[in-house]
C-alpha cells in the first residue's frame, strides 16, 4: 500500500512537471494521454490494486480516485490559463482596443421635412387636422372647382405636367380645399402639405418638382385678421418672435380678396442692408422681405362649388413654398441645394 502511494506521488509530481512545461493545447493534450488515458501512468498504478491484500483495496482505490480528480482539476486550469493567454497574445498583436472606433455619420432630418412638420405642428396646436392628398389629380380639383375655368388665363400661370386630357400631376396643394370641403361641413380647419410639380425650368429659386404646405379655415364669422394672426403665428414659429408678416394685395382665383405674403427676411433682419455688404442683404434684395406665398379669403364661388353656403361661412386660405421657406430660413443661396443629397450640406442645417 505504501509503495503504491509513493508510485502515485511520484507520477503526480511528474504530471505535474509535464503540465508545467506543455505550452499549447497539443503537448496538454499529450499530458493527458500519457497520464490519465486508457493505457496510461495511473492505470498502471490502478493495475497494482491487484497485488494488495483485499481489506487494502478499497482505501487504495480511493487514493487513486482522490488524485486523478486532483489531475484533472489541475488540467483543467492549465487549459484555461493556455485560452487565456493565447487571447491576450492575439489582442496585443491583432487588436489595439483602446484605438478609437470610426464614427459612423448620423442621419438628419432633412430640412424641408422638418419645416413641414414644424409648420403642421403649430397648425395642430391650434386644432388644425393634416391631410394627405394624392400627387394626381384630375384637372377638375386643380383648376375648375377653385373657380379657373378651362378657358381662364391664371391656367397659364399653372405650366403643367398632363398625364391624360383631364389628369396632371398637382402642380399646387390648392386641391386639398375642394376635397376636404366636399366630404365635410364646416368648420374646417386643415393645413395640406405635399409635392407639388410645374414645368419650370429649374434655377436658383425654381424646381419643377417642390413642396408646398396649404392651410384652409372655414367657419362663421372668419375674417382677414384671422387669416394675419396665423401667418404671423407660423413665421414666428419658423424663424423667431422678431419676424413679422405683410400682404400685398395680389390676384388668385380662388381668393377674394388675395395677397401675397412677405416675411421679414431673416437675414438682415428687414433692414433691406448688411455690414458685411455695401450692396445690400443678398438674402431678399435689399427690400428687407422675402417672399413665401399665397393667400387670401375664399372666393365665394369656391365655396358655393362645394356646395357652402357663402352669406353664411368665410374662410381663408393660403399657400407657402416649403423650399422658399427653407431658403430664408437656412439663408441657403441655391434652392438646388436642397434636391441633392448631400450629407455634409443636410448636416450643416440639421
Ligand atoms: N395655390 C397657389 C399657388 O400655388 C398659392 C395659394 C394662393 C394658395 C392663395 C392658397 C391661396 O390657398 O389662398 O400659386
Amino acid at each position: 500500500m505504501t509503495e503504491l502511494a509513493s508510485r502515485l506521488d511520484d507520477v503526480a509530481q511528474r504530471f505535474d512537471a509535464a503540465v508545467d512545461r506543455a505550452n499549447d493545447e497539443q503537448a496538454l493534450e499529450s499530458v493527458r494521454v500519457a497520464y490519465l488515458g486508457r493505457n496510461g501512468e495511473v492505470t498502471t498504478v490502478r493495475r497494482a490494486i491487484g497485488t494488495l491484500a483485499h481489506n487494502e483495496r478499497p482505501a487504495a482505490g480511493k487514493l487513486i480516485n482522490d488524485a486523478v480528480a486532483a489531475m484533472e482539476r489541475r488540467l483543467q486550469a492549465a487549459y484555461e490559463e493556455l485560452e487565456s493567454r493565447s487571447f491576450d497574445a492575439e489582442l496585443a498583436t491583432s487588436i489595439d482596443v483602446t484605438f478609437p472606433s470610426i464614427r459612423r455619420p448620423a442621419g438628419s432630418i432633412h430640412p424641408v421635412r422638418r419645416i413641414i412638420e414644424e409648420s403642421c405642428a403649430y397648425f395642430v396646436r391650434h386644432g388644425f387636422a393634416v391631410v394627405i392628398g394624392a400627387e394626381v389629380e384630375p384637372d377638375y380639383y386643380n383648376f375648375d372647382a377653385l373657380n379657373i375655368p378651362n378657358d381662364h388665363p391664371a391656367r397659364e400661370g399653372f405650366d403643367s405636367f398632363w398625364i391624360s386630357d383631364t389628369l396632371l400631376l398637382r402642380p399646387h396643394t390648392s386641391p386639398m380645399q375642394i376635397r376636404t370641403m366636399q366630404e365635410h361641413r364646416p368648420p374646417i380647419a386643415i393645413v395640406a402639405p405635399g409635392k407639388c410639380f410645374r414645368r419650370d425650368a429649374v434655377d436658383a429659386r425654381h424646381l419643377f418638382q417642390f413642396h408646398q404646405v396649404e392651410g384652409l379655415l372655414v367657419a362663421e364669422g372668419i375674417h382677414f385678421a384671422h387669416l394675419k394672426g396665423m401667418l404671423t403665428g407660423l413665421c414666428r414659429e419658423l424663424f423667431g418672435e422678431q419676424q413679422n408678416v405683410r400682404f400685398r394685395p395680389s390676384y388668385f382665383p380662388f381668393t377674394e380678396p388675395s395677397a401675397e405674403v412677405d416675411t421679414t427676411c431673416p437675414k438682415c433682419k428687414g433692414a433691406g442692408t448688411l455690414k458685411s455688404s455695401p450692396m445690400g442683404c443678398n438674402m431678399c434684395g435689399g427690400s428687407g422681405w422675402i417672399e413665401l406665398g399665397g393667400a387670401g379669403m375664399v372666393h365665394p364661388n369656391v365655396l358655393r362649388e362645394v356646395g357652402y353656403d357663402p352669406d353664411r361661412y368665410s374662410g381663408w386660405a393660403f399657400g407657402f413654398g416649403v423650399e422658399r421657406l427653407g431658403l430664408a430660413r437656412y439663408e441657403v443661396d441655391d434652392i438646388r441645394r436642397f434636391t441633392k443629397s448631400d450629407p455634409g450640406f443636410l448636416a450643416q442645417l440639421s
